[in-house]
């Protein structure tokens, strides 16, 4: 059956809305069929449009309706027909326009639909919700609401900034590299065969461009693209509020994210944050294990010293130790330990890289442990107290190489954090992370790279070890950076930036850049910093994570139309997909046979 959609059928009055003020009027509604029950002459069908849903009853005595036999969960239709009060048994109060019903005059299908893989209920597998995400838009109106808080979200922040000053300004997305620590996505040119465009980590070098061109309040909803592994708050595509200004220092940045952060949480959430601490990255280390810590978890690490270490007479330690390693320890108040969790967690911190986990537990004013039988109840208590323990519970010590404690223990303390129930999930917890070394050593590829990125300003103090040929003082040298924490999620990243190129060009050697590849990679930018550059910094927040955190999502998924999948696949379209030859002929490209699985 085909119907051509006329402007009488044209809707009227929204599904979700009609209550008594509509009482005896007639409408015209448009929607889904979402509910057929067929109670024998009378046919209720629930229809429902983005507002909600309504319950239009046909007589089905009436020879006029047989044409309802065509209608099928999901198809589309539009209702002419009269607002009526339901009879006081018929009514459900639980759905808003549940006292009210339509009586038909007219209906008409305004397309059929397919019986759906999945329906409201059922249990779905995130590829097949994600295969037919339309369908799950349908089902599940919670990911309709994120879309809602992310536009309400992004319309606050437009708004926010624009009364301040700020100008929206759209940088390219055919560009070229962007350093920000992941691959980039190319795109072959068709006129410069040979030659590649990146797609933008971010618009660092753009915005800063834009300062140097005398904009002196910059902001972007940014289409970032980003190769790299995926996570439950990562995909290789997302979205950065960016923003940038001239003549400023970190404390003006940081009070203009503050002040949006408590405008988007008060409006949305309406909660009323308090003003965000600060923690330098190494004390976030040392007492978190990580630099995005999650606040609403109480517990914290202890560091061991090493002569207690040294006198436990623990090999398990102290031979750690004796490599110049760290000891530190955490504590699990009143925490029941088994034999088979000791066991389960043996093998989830040897998948980490360490075997040095130790366990003592104190119950009924005895200390129990697997070394127990190796040492003194006086050591064990030393370690206990050491490790912050009070009463009783378990402690957990460990020693070895710094990264590596770290990882395990800032991943214990997330997994007991989650397993005694320790985190309150009512609470939002911010915190600022400053003074972040400029550089790490990268022991894969034998390189110094930048934490950040190589555009932020050194420490005034620092900047003079840059001259050190032998390198020895880059691992004492710091960022003029801040990323800002909430709930152990990384929200946002920004620094003050070089503003002279001379500076800007002694970062890209330390980072093994020669002078050919400076000029090839960045001659432009160190030209335009050449021709007077402001002071200024920037900030750039996650508009997913922002969204994930208003909305409780656990998965950045479910606060995107159309995420990829783990795979980085979008399952519904099946890209990315082989493109035919004479495309790549004409880009001048050709693939490795044995790559596409062809012999
Ligand atoms: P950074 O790389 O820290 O800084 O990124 C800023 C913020 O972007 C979000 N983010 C992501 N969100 C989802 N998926 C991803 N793959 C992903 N990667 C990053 C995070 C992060 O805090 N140019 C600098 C900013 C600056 O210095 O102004 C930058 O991009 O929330």
């Amino acid at each position: 059956m085909t119907f051509h959609w006329e402007k009488t059928n044209k809707r009227t009055h929204w599904c979700g809305k009609v209550t008594s003020d509509f009482n005896g009027k007639h409408i015209v509604l448009n929607g889904w069929v979402k509910g057929l029950r067929d109670h024998g002459h009378l046919l209720f069908v629930d229809i429902r449009d983005e507002s909600g849903v309504v319950q239009v009853t046909f007589d089905t005595q009436d020879s006029k309706w047989r044409q309802t036999k065509h209608l099928h969960y999901d198809c589309i239709v539009a209702v002419k027909g009269q607002v009526k009060k339901r009879p006081e048994n018929m009514q459900n109060k639980k759905i808003k326009t549940g006292e009210w019903e339509v009586i038909p005059q007219e209906m008409y299908i305004l397309a059929s639909a397919k019986t759906a893989p999945f329906r409201q209920g059922d249990i779905v597998s995130e590829d097949l919700a994600l295969k037919y995400r339309y369908l799950d838009f349908r089902r599940q109106t919670e990911l309709k609401q994120n879309l809602k808080i992310r536009h309400e979200v992004l319309q606050i922040i437009r708004q926010e900034l624009s009364i301040q000053g700020f100008c929206e300004i759209e940088t390219p997305i055919l560009y070229r590299s962007t350093p920000e620590g992941a691959r980039d996505y190319l795109v072959p040119s068709r006129n410069q065969r040979g030659s590649f465009y990146a797609l933008p980590q971010s618009p660092q070098i753009l915005k800063q461009i834009l300062m140097i061109a005398g904009w002196e309040k910059y902001f972007q909803m940014a289409r970032c693209f980003r190769d790299e592994d995926l996570r439950s708050n990562r995909q290789p595509e997302f979205t950065q509020l960016d923003l940038e200004m001239s003549f400023v220092d970190e404390e003006d940045i940081k009070s203009i994210t503050e002040n949006l952060i408590k405008k988007i949480w008060k409006t949305v959430k309406k909660e009323t944050l308090s003003e965000i601490p600060v923690l330098s990255y190494q004390e976030s280390l040392d007492r978190f294990g990580t630099d995005k810590p999650d606040l609403r978890n109480p517990l914290e690490l202890k560091i061991i010293d090493s002569k207690t270490v040294k006198n436990s007479g623990l090999k398990v330690l102290s031979t750690a130790l004796e490599e110049g390693y760290i000891a530190k320890a955490l504590f699990i108040p009143n925490m029941s330990f088994s034999r088979r969790k000791s066991e389960n967690l043996q093998k989830m911190v040897q998948s980490m890289g360490t075997g040095r986990l130790l366990w003592i537990q104190k119950k009924e004013g005895e200390f129990k442990s697997p070394v127990k039988k190796w040492t003194t109840d006086k050591i064990l208590e030393n370690l206990y107290e050491q490790g912050g323990g009070k009463g009783e519970g378990v402690c957990f010590v460990s020693c070895g190489e710094t990264s590596i404690v770290n990882t395990v223990f800032s991943q214990l303390i997330s997994h007991f954090g989650k397993e005694q129930n320790l985190i309150d999930k009512s609470k939002t917890k911010f915190i600022w992370i400053t003074d972040f070394p400029y550089f790490c050593f990268d022991p894969g590829i034998k390189k110094w790279t930048a934490l950040h990125h190589p555009f932020s300003l050194p420490g005034k103090e620092d900047i003079r070890l840059l001259d050190d040929k032998s390198n020895q003082n880059l691992s004492s040298i710091k960022a003029r950076a801040y990323d800002l924490v909430c709930n152990g999620h990384e929200l946002a990243g920004g620094s003050l930036r070089i503003f002279e190129p001379e500076l800007q060009k002694k970062i890209f050697s330390v980072l093994g850049l020669s002078e050919e590849q400076i000029k090839e990679q960045f001659g432009f930018f160190l030209e335009a910093l050449s021709y007077g550059a402001p002071p200024h910094g920037g900030i750039a927040w996650g508009i997913e994570r922002l969204i994930m955190l208003l909305t409780d999502s656990d998965n950045i998924r479910d606060v995107m139309a159309f995420p990829k999948s783990t795979s980085g696949s979008c399952l519904m379209s099946k890209a990315p997909s082989a493109v035919p030859e004479e495309n790549l002929t004409e880009l001048g490209l050709s693939i490795d046979k044995k790559e596409r699985g062809i012999s």
